[in-house]
């Protein structure tokens, strides 16, 4: 039987995974509750879309300036996003990572985002603050699916590169990045306890 021929693996899709360091999960978590408590306009949002919990993505377009917590959080995150876009040999053209938005999810149990790509910016992520036991874990989907008409279903036991779905389910002061078409989406929470991420996107400008 002739040996694998295989030599390289072209077109790579990189999710980036790391530890933040010296984040403050606990206070973080408690402003995002309390957010969730006050922020009327992304209650209101969330109420009208079905969502089972909080997000302020629809209401609050300035985290960090309103709480010094998410500044330090911003600030701790664009070191990855440098890193992340070097280990993707992009030619940055003299322009930066600019963080575009940043927003807190506080999904109850039974809360799900479907899937979805992050127009309009060149990578996105989300840190994990609270992740109880049976919390919902996020599950990204091979750019290419739209191509591959006839392709044939993987095996239960593919390998992870050679899988169309990949499900990460990360601990908190976890950080993952990706480029921004990646499709994912946040399967239902089943824990009683909250998870509690913050999501957020860079331009390039
Ligand atoms: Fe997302």
């Amino acid at each position: 039987m002739p040996k694998s021929q295989t030599d390289s693996s072209l077109f790579v899709t990189q999710l980036y995974r790391a530890r933040v360091a010296r984040m403050d999960n606990a206070a973080l978590a408690a402003t995002a509750e309390a957010m969730a408590r006050e922020d009327m306009a992304g209650r209101r949002w969330c109420r009208d879309h079905g969502y089972k919990g909080y997000t302020s993505y629809a209401s609050l377009d300035d985290l960090p300036m309103r709480a010094s917590i998410f500044e330090d959080l911003a600030k701790a995150l664009l070191p990855h996003a440098r890193i992340f876009a070097r280990s993707l040999d992009w030619d940055m053209g003299g322009k930066a990572l600019t963080l575009d938005s940043l927003w807190v999810n506080v999904m109850e149990k039974g809360s799900a985002h479907s899937g979805h790509i992050h127009p309009h910016s060149v990578i996105s992520g989300t840190y994990y603050v609270q992740v109880p036991e049976g919390a919902a874990a996020i599950r990204f989907e091979d750019p290419r699916l739209p191509m591959m008409m006839a392709a044939p279903a993987k095996k239960l036991r593919a390998g992870r590169q050679n899988q169309t779905f990949v499900t990460v389910n990360p601990t908190p002061g976890t950080v993952l990045l990706w480029e921004s078409y990646l499709r994912h989406e946040v399967l239902p929470n089943t824990s009683r306890e909250k998870r509690i991420s913050i999501s957020f996107n860079y331009a390039m400008r």
